[in-house]
Parts: C-alpha cells; sequence; structure tokens
C-alpha cells in the first residue's frame, strides 16, 4: 500500500511501515447521523480485542470525539483501567487564501496521519458533518468508509434523491458524487480501493413499513453506487450515557458490571457491525499506555 510520505523530520527513515494502520474512516456529511459515536464503538471494541488503535478527530469545531477520549482519560486518571487510543485531532488551517489553507491543512493532515499509521494497528477517523478539505483528504485514504445514516428520508437524501414514492432512485446525492470522487483520487494515487459500508443507525421497533420501504431503497442505492449494507444499531440510552465517562457498554461488561439485556443486545449490535466490516487480521502492536 503507497501512502503519503511522513513530513516528521526523521520519520522518514522509519517509512514505509512494515505493517500500516488499517484506516476506517466515519464520514456522512449530514450532521448527528452518529459518526461520533459509531467512531468510538469501533475504537473501543477495537482496543478491548487487545489492538493499538489511532484516532483522529477531523471535526475540530464540536470535537467530539476528542471529548469522549479526553472523558475517558479522566475516568482512567480517577483510577479504571482501561485501554486507550492514541489521539489527534486537527483544526482547519486559518489561511486566507484556499490554496494556501489548503496545502496547510495538507500538511499538517500527513504528519499526525503518518506517525498514527506507523504506530497503530487500526486507525479510526471522525469527519465533521459538512463538506471540507479535510475531510475530503481523509476519506481518499481510506480503506473502509463507515456511513451511519438515521433512519428518515431526510438523512437517506444524503445518498441519492428519491422520488415522491420513496422508492426510485432520481439522482446521486452531493455526498455520494464526493466518495465517488475520492474512491477515484484513490485509485489515481495508489490503485488502491475503498471499502464503502453504510449502517443504519438509530433503528426503532416502531414504522415497520417505512424501515422496510427504507431498507428496499437502500438495496437498490447499494447496487448502483457501490457500497455494502452492515447491521445498524437501535435506538438505545446506553449508546450515549456513557459520553460523560469516555466509556461504552463494553467497558461496562467487560468490567463485570451487572448488564441489563438491551446492554446485551447493544454489545452484539457492536460486534456484527465490527464482524460485517470485515477488518484485515492485525499482529497487534502494543498498545498506548493508560
Ligand atoms: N444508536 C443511538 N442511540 C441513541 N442515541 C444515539 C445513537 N446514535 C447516536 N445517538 C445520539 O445522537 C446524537 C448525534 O450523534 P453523534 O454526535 O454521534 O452524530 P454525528 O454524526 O457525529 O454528529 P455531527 O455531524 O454533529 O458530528 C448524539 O446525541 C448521540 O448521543
Ligand atoms: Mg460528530
Amino acid at each position: 500500500m503507497s501512502i503519503v510520505q511522513p513530513l516528521t523530520p526523521g520519520a522518514a527513515a522509519s517509512w514505509p511501515p512494515a505493517q500500516p494502520a488499517h484506516i476506517i474512516v466515519i464520514g456522512n456529511e449530514k450532521g448527528g447521523s452518529g459518526k461520533s459515536t459509531t467512531a468510538m464503538h469501533i475504537v473501543v471494541s477495537l482496543l478491548r480485542d487487545g489492538y493499538s488503535v489511532g484516532t483522529l478527530d477531523l471535526d475540530a469545531r464540536q470535537g467530539t470525539l476528542t471529548r469522549y477520549v479526553n472523558n475517558r482519560k479522566r475516568t482512567v486518571e480517577a483510577g479504571e483501567n482501561l485501554p486507550l487510543s492514541r489521539h489527534a485531532f486537527l483544526q482547519p488551517s486559518e489561511a486566507p487564501v484556499r490554496a494556501e489553507a489548503e496545502a496547510e491543512d495538507r500538511e499538517r493532515f500527513e504528519v499526525v496521519f503518518c506517525e498514527l499509521l506507523a504506530a497503530c494497528d487500526f486507525l479510526v477517523v471522525d469527519t465533521p458533518g459538512s463538506n471540507t478539505y479535510l475531510g475530503r483528504l481523509a476519506h481518499s485514504h481510506a480503506n473502509t468508509l463507515v456511513t451511519p445514516l438515521n433512519d428518515s428520508y431526510i438523512d437517506l437524501d444524503m445518498l441519492a434523491n428519491v422520488d415522491s414514492s420513496g422508492r426510485d432512485i432520481v439522482k446521486l446525492s452531493v455526498y455520494s458524487e464526493m466518495v465517488f470522487e475520492q474512491r477515484k483520487a484513490r485509485m489515481m494515487r495508489d490503485r488502491g480501493a475503498i471499502d464503502w459500508v453504510v449502517m443504519r443507525n438509530r433503528l426503532s421497533n416502531l414504522n415497520a413499513r417505512n424501515k422496510q420501504d427504507i431498507a428496499d431503497v437502500m438495496t437498490a442505492l447499494a447496487r448502483r453506487i457501490g457500497f455494502r449494507i452492515a447491521p445498524g444499531f437501535s435506538e438505545r440510552v446506553i449508546y450515549r450515557e456513557l459520553f460523560p465517562r469516555g466509556l461504552t457498554m463494553l467497558d461496562l461488561l467487560e468490567s463485570g458490571e451487572s448488564a441489563s439485556m438491551s446492554h446485551l443486545a447493544a454489545r452484539q449490535e457492536v460486534r456484527n457491525l465490527i464482524e460485517a466490516l470485515n477488518l484485515p487480521q492485525r499482529k497487534p502492536k502494543a498498545q498506548s499506555a493508560a
């Protein structure tokens, strides 16, 4: 796999790493679709499997993943023994000229990115719910792209516009076009492919008809624009209530805390997602110290 070269002085000597991290980008330009939540659950699942995991937050404005990771560090400082990711975040450049800002963003991205690629088994990148240069850059480097989607036509509209019957695809959305462009960029750069996986999030038990309609459109879209559909997450309090402690239900269940049926079901949903991602087998590198 050929990737960007490291720019840190001295880092070139150890480049390319024998086993660069597998890059998982979480993306969807629709705000609030569950990107940061999904990112954190994938991260903790990989950490709990013994992997060294890098986390890169490109949503500097909200910094949700950064806050999640910092909350987790505080829980560790308070005495809990938890595996931690090696975390970085990037602020977009404030240079007034676009070309300058993009050059600066690219340079900073490459430094951080290469260091995480060399140090980790997996790198999970959380992107903002808007179209940014850093977000596009990250997409073009993804080995696996995970797009969480709330279970509604408004969210589906981020993938493609459907007609008034809600069943036929009229045209691709700007986000799907962007992924298409980044797939081309990736192919030209290193002949690599992006495995695009779309998962439904916040699924409810209600609205069975609407749920089935959306599933049908997604199946048609998957064929047309080239993504796979993974089992998603249901609407569950446990996906959001552990944020202040930087935990997920995977941590609670590992530490032997008593579990409700909902916790166990949520853990199974996370496991099913990880399995569907079909990530490569890795020989775990050392995790960063707690
Ligand atoms: N499966 C779920 N069950 C319950 N709440 C959820 C679930 N997934 C996400 N949420 C909640 O939905 C909200 C949005 O989730 P999140 O911040 O992960 O989305 P996002 O795509 O990262 O948003 P943004 O585009 O603003 O970065 C949060 O309040 C989160 O706690
Ligand atoms: Mg977010």
